[in-house]
């Protein structure tokens, strides 16, 4: 394993019993804080991604729009948002997926992406996947190919990557203490 891993794993905070009892909050903001932890974040993603002909970095507010664009400016590929209902002023199209309690929306511009091109999904975190979930089939649906997902950490328990089915999934950091959740 990297070097480097230890060190961004050590610079995120978890809160206990936020928002709620119960749960771990796992929080980037520490990292952000810390210039060396956050660009070997950057950089790791980058690494990785840099040579696979991706035209596409795709990013679900809120913290995936703190990691996205400075791998897609770094691996020369666009930054597209993927947003929470009612934000985009554009046409879009959406998704919906499941909550703990209900349901929630992703939308995307129409005509950021075209069909047939290469795209990276990131987010800071993977719980239950139905956030990756609604993005990928966000992308998918206007024929883009979505080579993988990538968050920082990762909630095994809760077993999020199973729902990505056979999507590949990248996570720098996997969060095994924290039984109860995520957010
Ligand atoms: C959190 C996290 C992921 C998502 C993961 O975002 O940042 O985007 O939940 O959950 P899932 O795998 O169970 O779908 P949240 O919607 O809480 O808000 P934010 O990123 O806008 O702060
Ligand atoms: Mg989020």
């Amino acid at each position: 394993k990297d070097h480097r891993i230890s060190k961004i794993a050590s610079a995120i905070r978890v809160i206990p019993d936020f928002p709620k009892p119960g749960i771990l909050f796992q929080d980037i903001t520490t990292l952000l804080l810390d210039t060396k932890a956050f660009k070997d974040t950057i950089d790791l993603f980058v690494e990785r991604y840099k040579d696979k002909d991706i035209s596409v970095v795709a990013g679900i507010e809120a913290r995936g729009f703190i990691f996205g664009p400075p791998i897609a400016l770094a691996i020369g590929a666009k930054f597209v948002p993927i947003r929470k209902p009612n934000k985009l002023p554009g046409e879009v199209i959406s998704e919906e997926y499941l909550l703990e309690y209900g349901t929630d929306k992703m939308e995307m511009h129409v005509g950021a992406v075209q069909a047939g091109e290469r795209a990276l999904i990131i987010d800071d975190l993977i719980a239950t996947g139905g956030t990756l979930c609604a993005a990928i089939k966000l992308l998918e649906r206007v024929g883009v190919d979505v080579v993988e997902c990538a968050c920082v950490i990762e909630m095994p328990e809760l077993k999020g990557r199973d729902r990505l089915g056979d999507k590949p999934l990248f996570v720098l950091k996997e969060d095994m203490e924290s039984l109860q959740g995520a957010f």
